[in-house]
């Protein structure tokens, strides 16, 4: 059988998203200093972007590196479309709302990380 996917704790405090494999990992931490901790495949649905490049926002959100789209990482919906495509950024009325929109039903994939020992795990 295949060792699980894992990377150290002390790699992945509140608030970073490190790249295991095809997924992008990360600590979404919490307001009591909890660490929560996800898996969500690496590829943005809008074009791409490795999402293990991105970033956490104030509401726990993972935020593509290219446009900003936002998305929920317990479920992989997109809950915000892009601002931008390819190389432009800025506002993109109707776009933005249609790439949310199928991105709604072509979710991320999730998987499970927990912490096991000094590690977190991919389940
Ligand atoms: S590639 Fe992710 S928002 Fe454009």
């Amino acid at each position: 059988m295949a060792e699980p996917d894992r990377l150290p704790a002390a790699e992945l405090p509140p608030g970073t998203v490190r790249r295991v494999g095809d997924w992008a990992v990360g600590n979404r931490g919490s307001n009591d200093g909890e660490d929560r901790y996800f898996a969500v495949s690496r590829r943005c649905r809008h074009q791409l972007a490795d999402l293990a490049e991105g970033s956490i926002d104030a509401e726990g959100c993972l935020v593509c590196p290219w446009h900003q789209s936002r998305y929920d990482v317990r479920t992989g919906e997109m809950v915000e479309g892009p601002r931008g495509f390819l190389g432009y950024h800025g506002p993109t009325p109707g776009y933005t709302q249609l790439v949310a929109a199928y991105s709604r039903i072509l979710r991320l994939r999730v998987r499970r990380a927990t912490r096991a020992g000094d590690d977190v795990v991919l389940e």
